[in-house]
């Protein structure tokens, strides 16, 4: 019976991400729980050191917590003996400094995605953490979303036959800020500070289709930056330099195509934020973050395209509620869960700064074939 402490240097918690759901719903929660259970009375108990800029608002964090330790300066926190794991959800464009700082220093590394701005910047720090021997991760909290477990569950158990086809659908309104606050941090909205809808979007929807459909072969994308001018955090105009709208089509290995549309500029008539429709031979799904519906194709209705009478079907309820049949923890603490058993345990893990190179590599090919209007193939990336 042991309890491994595990000290983890946490740099970004006063941002969204950060703060929410990575320092309150997953390291707080597990601490919460009595730490991270592995069975036969062993267990992981993590230590987190609060890391920023502004004093005022790691102290006021730390009260909230009820954590002691926290720091302006990350060299100190990494220095510190028993910090093991360094975290980072900065602004993306900040993020390869402190990676690289803590890969120096012998730190395990788990990140926020996209792990850089650029595909080869992203393989440098893969290579860099290789190199030092240590553990990596990239936040890839998608895969863990209980809408999308139960389409893996539905692929995985062959419902769909040959799948044909995949539909996403994501986005909602940012508001400019000038009449209302907007619902993101300007710097999403401005190239110079790693903004973009496409790099920080496909990088999820790299993960999303290969670890559920197929993985990407090729990429075609065109991208808008349709709201030129907004207002940030303190009411004043700024340029937005970054695209925030990106129309993707995707072709995965075994011939599917996807078409994700992705948008902080259109207003929701959906059930959720994020919803994906897959279409196969046997069957048919529409997923979102936390619902799946199917339609099998014994089920499947027999329309006739006929605009001169109003519509006789209600389609929407033909398709059937995919259970839960399980229990579903927050996304992010599940995906931080396994990284602590990695690092503790050596337990197998996928998500590392490797694979967090695909999905900026996905970005960067997207972003190039809208600038040159030509599809992309995705070339396999290796160290
Ligand atoms: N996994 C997801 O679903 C998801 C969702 C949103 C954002 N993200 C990613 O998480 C990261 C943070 O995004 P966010 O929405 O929380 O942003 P945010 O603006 O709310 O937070 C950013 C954090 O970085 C810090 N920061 C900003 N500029 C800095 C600088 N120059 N030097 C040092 N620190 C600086 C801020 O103080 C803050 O703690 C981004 O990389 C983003 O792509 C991931």
């Amino acid at each position: 019976m042991s309890v491994t402490k595990i000290g983890i240097a946490m740099n970004g918690v006063t941002g969204r991400m950060g703060h929410r759901q990575h320092l309150l719903r997953s390291i707080m929660a597990i601490r919460e729980q009595g730490g991270l259970d592995l069975g036969g009375g062993d267990s992981i108990w993590p230590e987190p050191i609060l890391v920023g800029r502004n004093e005022s608002k790691l102290r006021a964090l730390a009260a909230e917590t009820g954590l002691s330790r926290w720091t302006t300066s990350l060299t100190e926190a990494l220095a510190e003996p028993d910090v093991r794991v360094y975290f980072d959800a900065l602004v993306t464009n900040e993020r390869e400094k402190t990676v690289r700082e803590a890969i120096a220093a012998g730190k395990h590394v788990y990140c926020e995605k996209p792990t850089a701005t650029d595909t080869a910047t992203a393989l440098e720090l893969a290579r860099l953490a290789r190199d030092a021997g240590v553990k990596s991760g990239v936040v890839q909290d998608k895969l863990f979303l209980p809408g999308l477990r139960k389409l893996k569950r539905l692929v995985d158990g062959g419902f769909f036959g040959r799948i044909l086809s995949v539909r996403g659908e994501f986005g909602y309104w940012v508001f400019e800020g000038d009449w209302q606050v907007a619902n993101r941090p300007s710097w999403n909205y401005r190239a110079e500070d790693g903004g973009g809808i496409t790099l920080d979007m496909f990088a999820h929807w790299q993960y999303v289709l290969a670890g559920i459909i197929a993985p990407v072969r090729t990429v075609q994308a065109t991208v808008a930056t349709h709201i030129p001018e907004r207002n940030d955090e303190r009411g004043r105009p700024y340029q937005c330099t970054a695209d925030d709208a990106a129309y993707g089509v995707f072709e995965l290995d075994g011939g599917a195509i996807a078409q994700i549309n992705s948008s902080w500029a259109v207003r929701v008539y959906r059930d959720e934020l994020v919803e994906f429709q897959v279409d196969g031979t046997e069957g048919s799904a529409i997923a979102g973050l936390r619902n799946c519906r199917v339609q099998h194709r014994a089920t499947t209705p027999k329309p006739v395209w006929n605009p001169d009478v109003p519509a006789t079907e209600d389609f929407r309820a033909q398709w059937q509620t995919v259970p839960d049949n399980d229990e579903f923890d927050n996304g992010f603490k599940v995906q931080w869960e396994a990284f602590l058993r990695h690092v503790v345990r050596d337990e197998p893990w996928p998500y590392d700064l490797l694979a967090g190179a695909r999905g900026v590599q996905l970005a960067e090919l997207g972003l190039r074939s809208a600038r040159d209007g030509v599809r992309l193939e995705v070339p396999e990336l290796t160290l």
